[in-house]
């Protein structure tokens, strides 16, 4: 049984998508612990609702990167977690930080990587980007985290089509429901490979 913890910012859909893969009595894998760096993240809710452990590491009460990544590893701390799932954690990890979960920090991102990524490439601006750019197909790519921003190996990919009246918003409707389908099979797909 893969050992989960889920880092979100906000609503947590994503969140969600696993905490729902996870009810299932085969899924290999379990929420051990949810961490919010925003303590209004409405993902903090459904955690509770799915009666799994939260914690806030609130970024505005350190006075640097690392003082802040050294709380959250306090909290992930005797847990044995296996795989960090990023799902909509909107701050940039240090390479101390990812160098201590090797290959075992993964994210979601709304585009085709190694299209649309990098810093500044976030909600909204992925969509406008990919609708400015004339974009036929668009999607959602899981992928492990490395210190360069959305450059890790990608998982897997999703896929949606881009129509000709897509606003940002209603490309984003669509791209994040295959996010919802794509977290939990990447997952599953690590969990199969660490068994
Ligand atoms: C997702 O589209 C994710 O790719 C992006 O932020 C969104 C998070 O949504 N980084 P949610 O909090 O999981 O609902």
């Amino acid at each position: 049984m893969l050992k989960l913890a889920v880092f979100i910012s906000g609503s947590g859909s994503n969140l969600q998508a696993l905490i729902d893969a996870c009810a299932a009595p085969d899924y290999p894998a379990q929420i051990e612990v949810v961490i919010s760096n925003r303590p209004d993240a409405f993902g903090l809710e459904r955690a509770k609702a799915a009666g799994i452990e939260t914690a806030v590491v609130d970024h505005k009460d350190f006075g640097s990167r690392a003082e802040f990544e050294a709380a959250i590893s306090l909290e992930l701390e005797g847990r044995g977690i296996d795989l960090i799932c990023l799902a909509g954690f909107m701050r940039i990890l240090t390479a101390d930080f990812i160098a201590q979960w090797p290959k075992k920090i993964i994210n979601t991102h709304p585009s085709l990587l190694p299209k649309f990524g990098g810093a500044g490439m976030y909600g909204e601006h992925v969509h406008r980007a990919v609708i400015d750019a004339g974009e036929k197909i668009s999607g959602c790519s899981i992928h492990f985290v490395i210190p360069e921003v959305d450059q890790g190996p990608v998982i897997l990919q999703k896929t949606v089509k881009v129509l000709d009246n897509d606003t940002p918003e209603t490309l984003a409707g669509r791209v994040i429901e295959q996010e919802h389908i794509a977290y939990p099979e990447a997952v599953y797909k690590i969990a199969q490979s660490r068994a």
